[in-house]
């Protein structure tokens, strides 16, 4: 089992990203942390709440930061809608609650307690991974891995950049260069995780509460990437993640150096994938280039399915 953190701003694929998580076998989760992004961090957290209530899972959801380091919170309601899980029905208050502890102060004390064992899993900006390696850098080579979602050769945010980095690349810059292993699943591969009419008519099939859910919340995120995008389907970005811990054999990568703009007028976010090894520099990063798509959606089935 691989114990994680999720580190998320749900978020239509965040939420996705937990309900896979949930019941796999091969994923142990350790806490959430919520994180201002999609939309501010009192939207993403009860979000995470509503969705660990939904799936029945008792974790300790911790609440972490709502504006990146050095500028206040963008957020991107085009995409998810005012609440960040716009479409499916949702309780107003959620029965759960939010531990009594700062995300950074629950991320920095379940890794100093641990055998090196747990990775970390941002889906969202990462500005609290950032804050916990500024708060305590012991915690640093306690981290087994960082599997992230963000950034990539090209952006949906801006022409160069992605939103998680966009959002706070400063976080971006810290943790990128902490030294601490990082897979990466940027725009490059998450947009061949594409989930169209034909997939939502397949998990249809599926018949349990949850993935009636999941269909749900995919109908509106096919809609605004149609409206927003024009594509034929919406993108399952975060859950790439999930998809990566429980098979990995569904990704190839490339390991390459990856270097984090602050501050290019048209470039601040991009994150810079040296694929040709221009720069000479060590890789920091696993980059991840290709994704078997059809197994990919198998193991999606599956693992709602189990619900
Ligand atoms: C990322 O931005 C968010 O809108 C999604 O949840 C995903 O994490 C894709 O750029
Ligand atoms: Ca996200």
């Amino acid at each position: 089992k691989e114990k994680v953190i999720l580190d998320c701003d749900p978020g239509h694929d965040d939420a996705i990203s937990i309900i896979l998580a949930t019941l796999h076998e091969k994923v142990d989760i350790v806490g959430i942390t919520t994180v201002g992004g999609n939309v501010s961090v009192e939207k993403t957290t009860k979000n995470a709440l509503n969705i660990c209530d939904l799936v029945g899972l008792n974790v300790p959801v911790a609440i972490g930061a709502n504006r990146a380091l050095t500028k206040p919170l963008s957020v991107a309601e085009s995409i998810h809608g005012e609440s960040g899980l716009d479409g499916p029905e949702l309780p107003e208050e959620p029965t759960l609650n939010p531990i009594d502890q700062h995300a950074v102060d629950f991320i920095i004390e379940k890794l100093l307690e641990s055998d090196g064992d747990i990775k970390l899993v941002p889906t969202g900006p990462l500005t609290n991974i950032a804050l916990a390696m500024i708060k305590e850098p012991k915690i640093i080579p306690k981290i087994s891995e960082i599997v992230l979602m963000g950034g990539g050769t090209f952006g949906n945010w801006t022409p160069a950049a992605e939103f998680n980095i966009w959002v706070d690349a400063e976080a971006a810059k810290v943790v990128y260069e902490s030294g601490v292993p990082i897979r990466m699943f940027g725009l490059d591969v998450t947009h061949q995780a594409l989930a169209t009419k034909e997939v939502t008519k397949r998990l249809q099939t599926i018949n349990n509460d949850v993935a009636d859910f999941v269909v749900e919340l995919l109908d509106f995120f096919i809609h605004t990437y149609k409206e927003v995008f024009d594509f034929d389907g919406g993108p399952v970005h975060d859950a790439c993640t999930i998809a990566y811990l429980i098979d990995p054999s569904l990704f190839t990568f490339k390991h390459v150096h990856v270097d984090i703009e602050t501050k290019g007028e048209f470039t601040y976010g991009m994150t810079c994938v040296d694929l040709l090894e221009t720069t000479g520099k060590e890789p920091n990063v696993y980059f991840a280039d290709a994704l078997d798509v059809d197994r990919f959606w198998d193991l999606f089935d599956e693992t709602l399915q189990k619900f």
